[in-house]
């Protein structure tokens, strides 16, 4: 794990673990009916996949981050109502939807990424291929481009036409849970606490803002003490100036560098 560049954030990376082929097929198969195949475009929408690898490609190219947030945002979709694409939609007169849940504001990122892939498969096969599949897609693709495992996405996901903003707050899980809560957040999706652990693995890319780890490291002492204080050199015990969720990510160089430092 190597610093971030600016004082909110922490940059983390490791070869990606096996814990995405788990969530990819539980929420994959488990969440999902008989009739998702992987070939499910082959007909429809033969250069759908091809489509969809690519932009994903030149955006994770053009930022590395970006894969970890394809891969969360994906996540965070599938933890609410199932692997529906949910967490895509803006509010309407009839609901409040998922983007401004506590887990997702100011935090979530991904969307203009696969608002361009729709784009461009809507130019190709319009009507075809749903947003929950490309986010699913989007999410392999983003761990292949940054080296990590890769696995089959069944596909033929239909969307939602409707999104909850109170099934977000209460599902998804807080970084302020004790174990025993993650524990049952995840039993109630179906995942066992080895289950939970392998998934956590996934934070081993991407960042994080100081306010989700401050707490931790400054006030718990169940925890690498080197590693805390490692952590306090990019996190002040105080928030001084507000700080985006959404600032700067470290440069390139500083991310390839990371690719090799496994936790
Ligand atoms: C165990 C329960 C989990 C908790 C409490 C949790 C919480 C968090 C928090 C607080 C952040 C930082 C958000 C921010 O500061 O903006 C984060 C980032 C992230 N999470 Fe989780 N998470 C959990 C499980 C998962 C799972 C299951 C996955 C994927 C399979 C995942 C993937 C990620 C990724 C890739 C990032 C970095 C995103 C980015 O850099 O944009 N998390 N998580």
């Amino acid at each position: 794990m190597v610093m971030g560049s600016n004082n909110s954030y922490y940059y983390y990376h490791c070869s990606m673990c096996s814990s995405m082929f788990l969530f990819l097929f539980v929420f994959g198969n488990g969440m999902a009916s008989a009739q998702l195949s992987s070939n499910y475009y082959a007909s429809s929408c033969p250069r759908a996949l091809s489509t969809i690898q690519s932009v994903v490609n030149n955006a994770v190219l053009k930022e590395h981050r970006m894969g970890a947030s394809l891969l969360r945002l994906h996540f965070h979709d599938c933890f609410v109502n199932g692997c529906d694409a949910s967490v895509l939609l803006d509010d309407t007169a009839s609901f409040t939807g998922e983007k401004t849940a506590g887990p997702n504001k100011d935090s979530l990122r991904g969307f203009d990424v696969i608002d361009s892939i729709k784009s461009e498969l809507e130019s190709i096969c319009p009507g075809v291929v749903s947003c929950a599949d490309i986010l699913a897609i989007a999410a392999r693709d983003s761990v292949v481009f940054l080296s990590g495992p890769t696995w089959t996405v069944q596909l033929g996901r239909r969307d939602s036409t409707t999104a909850s903003l109170s099934s977000a707050n209460s599902e998804l899980p807080s970084p302020f849970m004790d174990l025993s809560d993650l524990i049952s957040a995840f039993s109630n999706k179906g995942f066992t606490a080895t289950d939970m652990v392998a998934l956590s693995g996934s934070h081993t890319i991407g960042q994080a803002g100081c306010v989700t780890f401050r707490r931790r490291i400054y006030n718990e002492t169940n925890i690498d003490s080197s590693l805390a204080t490692f952590r306090k050199f990019n996190c002040p015990p105080q928030a001084t100036t507000p700080t985006s969720l959404h600032s700067t990510p470290p440069p390139l160089s500083s991310l390839t560098t990371l690719t090799s430092r496994i936790w």
